[in-house]
């Protein structure tokens, strides 16, 4: 393996020991000095060192050294692994876990001498842990490629992130949950088409998004599945040549299951790009909420106030309170898409197994990954702080004709058939709009012109809380119902904790 005789060429070099295997003549070594030092490049199939252009241009450690948790801890579990093939005596198990521990911490404490010549974390760990322990840095390695230590990595990453996201997808709900309780009694005008159409209960409002994250949240669980599953042991592609135990190593690392073809494990990334789905479709619903605190916020509106140190002000326009936040995360939506976008295209094309161009898979999946999720989390905190302008919303409801198709409910009860009904009442929103009327406005006489069918009990079936209360089947939104679902949340919010 190409990259195992460039870690063992290195720990020689560090140890200053003799190569084992071919021994370069003395004039051979004078010119490898030159050309190698300090560049990683040589290895035994290629003559030159890699050219400055190239070693920044295929670096992916800017990025990929974000991994280095789960590089280290993919390493100690191939260190037991190691040992219990008889790979590794137990003393020399101990001196790698030993020093991998103490690359963690440089790491950690943001101390790790990076040298130049490190291509990726993966390289960068190992050699390092061989300048600390010596030449059995090198037999770390042993039947492992660097091909299926980067999809161990990232799913590592994953399991971590994928929870962490579930876990702000659940406080953002609960948030919402929070805004539902306080505005039960709230009467919101309900829209379709952005144009007033049913009245509906704010909190039913509310709970529409715990819904959605709640579908956002169980596709993060499925996604999650198929991220659970341990690739070492693929090797480079094929395999390896050791009676490495693989189903210790996962047990070790917590996965429940292995790859089952060696070159699927290291060369498909749809784990990746189903994840970045799922973060595209946070997004969508992330933006269409965005899209309606805008609105709501809006003089227009003026439903809600947003927090003010959530808000901020213009350069010129003394009177404005802007609302970057959701404005931004509607805009980073179209990031988290092209994201998404971009995995798609690099994997379309690519034979199998492992290619390079894969490595073009972590910066969108970081970037998105992050996104997402400090979007949720300013979320929850602006939801869970949103105010409710109820004198507005109280005093705007009476225009629109919410109350239109109660009206011609209320006729389909005498027995009119509905689409008459729709009529008739259309006929009536008519008359109003022509005469600047609202049903207010309305008399019993007016009512009756419109249709002999409506008696004085009409009046009493024109209330907003009437309309909302008696859309009583499941997922209506009469309050009755709303109180039920807010209660089934709370269990089960309460239980996921
Ligand atoms: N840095 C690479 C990546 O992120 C992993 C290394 C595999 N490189 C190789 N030459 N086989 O995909």
């Amino acid at each position: 393996m190409k990259s195992g005789k460039r870690v063992q060429r290195r720990s020689r070099q560090a140890d200053g020991g003799q190569p084992q295997g071919v021994v370069p003549t003395n004039s051979k070594r004078r010119s490898l000095a030159k050309k190698s030092a300090p560049s990683k490049a040589w290895t035994g199939r290629i003559a030159e060192p890699t050219h400055q252009l190239v070693e920044r241009f295929t670096s992916s450690l800017p990025f990929d050294r974000h991994l280095f948790e789960y590089d280290v801890l993919g390493s100690l579990a191939h260190c037991q692994a190691l040992e219990k093939a008889k790979i590794l005596t137990r003393t020399e198990r101990r001196a790698l876990v030993r020093g991998l521990e103490q690359v963690r911490d440089e790491l950690r404490e943001n101390r790790f001498p990076f040298a130049d010549s490190d291509e990726d974390i993966h390289m960068a760990v190992e050699r390092r842990l061989t300048e600390l322990v010596g030449p059995v840095g090198g037999k770390l390695h042993t039947g492992r490629s660097r091909n299926d230590q980067v999809t161990l990595d990232l799913r590592l990453y994953l399991r971590d992130h994928l929870r962490t996201l579930q876990a702000r997808l659940q406080d953002l709900q609960r948030a919402f949950l929070g805004q539902a309780r306080e505005h039960l009694d709230v009467i919101i005008p309900g829209y379709t088409h952005l144009q007033r159409a049913q009245p509906v209960s704010l909190a039913h409002h509310f709970l529409a998004y715990v819904e959605m994250l709640e579908r956002d949240n169980a596709r993060a669980q499925d996604a999650f599945k198929r991220v659970n599953v341990m690739p070492l042991g693929s090797g480079a592609l094929a395999g390896n040549n050791y009676p490495i135990d693989r189903a210790f190593t996962a047990k070790l690392l917590g996965f429940p299951a292995l790859t089952r073809n060696s070159l699927d494990g290291v060369s498909d990334r749809d784990y990746v790009a189903e994840t970045l789905g799922v973060l595209a479709i946070i997004m969508m619903h992330l933006s269409r909420l965005s899209e309606e605190l805008v609105l709501w916020a809006s003089h227009e509106f003026s439903f809600v106030d947003l927090p003010d140190d959530f808000c901020t002000g213009s350069s010129m326009l003394p009177q404005k309170k802007n609302p970057d936040v959701p404005e931004l995360i509607r805009g980073k939506t179209g990031r988290v898409y092209g994201h998404l976008l971009s995995i798609m295209t690099t994997l379309k094309g690519l034979p199998l197994s492992y290619n390079r161009d894969m490595q073009e898979d972590k910066e969108p999946l970081f970037d998105a990954m992050g996104t997402v999720i400090e979007c949720l989390t300013v979320y929850a905190e602006l939801i869970r702080r949103l105010r409710v302008r109820r004198d507005v919303l109280s005093g705007t409801l009476g225009s629109g004709f919410l109350l239109a198709t109660e009206l011609a409910d209320y006729l389909v009860k005498k027995g009119v058939p509905f689409r008459e009904a729709h009529g008739i009442v259309g006929q009536l929103v008519r008359h109003c709009l022509e005469h600047r009327k609202e049903w207010h406005n309305l008399s019993l006489a007016d009512l009756k012109t419109a249709s002999p069918h409506f008696s004085k009990d009409a009046l009493l079936f024109l209330t907003l809380e009437g309309a909302v209360d008696r859309k009583a089947q499941t997922g209506g939104t009469s309050r009755k119902q709303v109180t039920r679902q807010m209660n089934a949340w709370e269990a089960r919010l309460a239980r996921k904790a």
